[in-house]
C-alpha cells in the first residue's frame, strides 16, 4: 500500500498485483475530467445507481463519462438493504443482456455499500467477469465496503451469503456527496471508521474522539482525513490477506453480533452501521470477559459509539436467536462461533468463546 496527498485529493494505492487500483480521494471529483482517465476502453459503460442516488448524481457521472463510451447506460434499483437480493441482482442482468452489452462493457457502481457490493458481484458475473469502477456516495463505503473486493448479496438465512472476491479497477471517493447524506447513514459510516482504532491503530481511535464534532458537521478536511487513513489501513490488511484466509478477519470486528442483528431484526430494520457499532460493544465485552481488555476500553469505546449518535442497547432478540444467526457467520467452523476480539487496545485476535459467556454478554448488552 502507498499513499501520496496533495492539500485536496488523495491517491491510495491498492497493491494486488495486476489485480492492483487505486482509490482517489477529494472534494469534487465527479467533475474533474482526470478521475475518469485511463479506465479500460469499451464501447459501452453501465452506471448502475439507486431511486436516490440516482437523481442526485447519476446525470454528472454519465456526463463525465460520455467522452470516454460511445453509449452510457443508467440502471435505477429500488433503495435499501432489503432489496440487496438476487432478484435485483438480476435487474442489472436483464439490462446488460437487454441491450446487447459485451464483455468489456465497464460498470460503475454509484451508491453506497448496497449498490456497490451488487454491482461488483454483477460484475464479476457477467460474461464470467466484466471491469467495474467504485464510485461509493456514504462514509461507509468509501471507508470500507468500496475497497477490497468483497461483493455479494443477502441470503434471507444469511447477510452476504451469495458473493465472489472481485476487485473493482478503481475506487472514486467524491467527499462532496456526503453533504447530501442523511444524518443517521453519516453516523452508521462512522461506525466502521471507529473500528479501525481498536483493531489496528489507537492513534486514529485518539484523533476520532478529538474530531468527531467536525466529522458530524461534515467538515471536509476531516472526512478526508477519515476517508484516508481508514482506506490506508483497509488497504494494508487487503493487501496481506486479499482472500480473509486469515489476518483480514480483523476488519470483522462488531460484525459477527452485528450481522445477527440485522438478520434477526429482518434486513434493513437497522442499518448494517448502526449494528456494527452496537456488536463492536459486543465483541468488547466479551473481550473484557475474557480477560484481553478492561472496563476502561469498553467504557472509552462506549462513550464514542454513543456520541457518534449510535445505539448502544441491542435489540432484545433474545441470546439464542443470535447464537442461532451467529453459527453460520462465515467465519463459524462446523458450528463453533469465532468473534473478532481485542487482544490489547489496537490489535485483534480472531477466536471463539463458551456459549454460555457469549449468551451473557448479549443479555448484557440488550438490556437498557
Ligand atoms: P446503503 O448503500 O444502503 O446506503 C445508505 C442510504 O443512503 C441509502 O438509502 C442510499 O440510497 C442513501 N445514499 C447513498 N449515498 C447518498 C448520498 N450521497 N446522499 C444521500 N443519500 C445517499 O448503505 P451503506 O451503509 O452505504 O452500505 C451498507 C452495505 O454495505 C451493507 O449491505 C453491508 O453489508 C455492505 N458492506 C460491505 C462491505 C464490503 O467489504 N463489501 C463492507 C461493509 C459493508
Ligand atoms: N468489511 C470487511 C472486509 O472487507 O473484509
Amino acid at each position: 500500500m502507498t499513499a501520496t496527498a496533495t492539500s485536496s485529493a488523495a491517491r491510495i494505492e491498492i497493491e494486488l498485483g495486476e489485480r492492483s487500483y487505486p482509490i482517489l480521494i477529494g472534494a469534487g471529483l465527479i467533475d474533474q475530467a482526470s478521475t475518469w482517465e485511463g479506465l479500460p476502453r469499451a464501447s459501452t459503460a453501465l452506471i448502475v445507481t439507486n431511486e436516490v442516488v440516482g437523481p442526485l448524481y447519476a446525470e454528472r457521472v454519465k456526463r463525465a463519462l460520455q467522452p470516454h463510451y460511445a453509449r452510457v447506460l443508467t440502471v435505477v434499483l429500488p433503495d435499501g438493504e432489503s432489496h440487496k437480493t438476487w432478484e435485483t441482482l438480476n435487474r442489472i442482468f436483464d439490462v446488460l443482456l437487454g441491450e446487447a452489452c459485451d464483455r468489456k462493457t465497464v460498470l460503475f457502481a454509484l451508491g453506497g455499500g448496497v449498490i456497490g457490493d451488487m454491482t461488483g458481484f454483477a460484475a464479476a458475473c457477467y460474461m464470467r467477469g466484466v471491469p467495474f469502477v467504485q464510485v461509493p456516495t456514504t462514509l461507509l463505503s468509501q471507508v470500507d465496503s468500496s475497497v477490497g473486493g468483497k461483493t455479494a448479496v443477502n441470503h434471507p438465512m444469511g447477510k452476504n451469503m451469495i458473493g465472489a472476491f472481485y476487485q473493482p479497477v478503481r475506487v472514486v471517493c467524491d467527499l462532496d456527496t456526503l453533504q447530501t447524506l442523511p444524518a443517521r447513514e453519516l453516523s452508521a459510516g462512522l461506525a466502521e471508521v471507529i473500528k479501525y482504532g481498536p483493531i489496528h491503530d489507537m492513534a486514529f481511535l485518539d484523533w476520532i474522539e478529538a474530531q468527531l464534532p467536525a466529522l458530524m458537521a461534515r467538515d471536509v478536511t476531516a472526512l478526508s482525513w477519515a476517508v484516508q487513513r481508514s482506506c490506508e489501513i483497509k488497504a494494508e490488511v487487503v493487501g496481506q490477506d486479499e482472500r480473509e484466509s486469515g489476518l483480514r478477519a480483523i476488519l470483522n470486528f462488531g460484525h459477527t453480533f452485528g450481522h445477527a442483528i440485522e438478520a434477526g431484526l429482518g434486513f434493513g430494520v437497522w442499518l448494517h452501521g448502526e449494528a456494527v457499532g452496537c456488536g463492536m460493544l459486543m465483541a468488547a465485552r466479551l473481550s473484557q470477559r475474557l480477560g484481553h481488555v478492561d472496563q476502561a476500553f469498553v467504557d472509552r469505546l462506549a462513550t464514542l459509539v454513543g456520541r457518534a449518535g449510535l445505539p448502544l442497547v441491542g435489540p432484545a432478540l433474545g441470546a439464542s436467536s443470535y447464537l442461532e444467526h451467529m453459527r453460520v457467520d462465515k467465519k463459524a467452523q462446523n458450528g463453533d462461533i469465532r468473534f473478532v476480539l481485542i487482544q490489547q487496545p489496537g490489535q485483534a485476535v480472531v477466536q471463539g468463546a463458551p456459549d454460555a459467556l457469549v449468551a451473557e454478554v448479549i443479555e448484557q448488552s440488550c438490556r437498557a
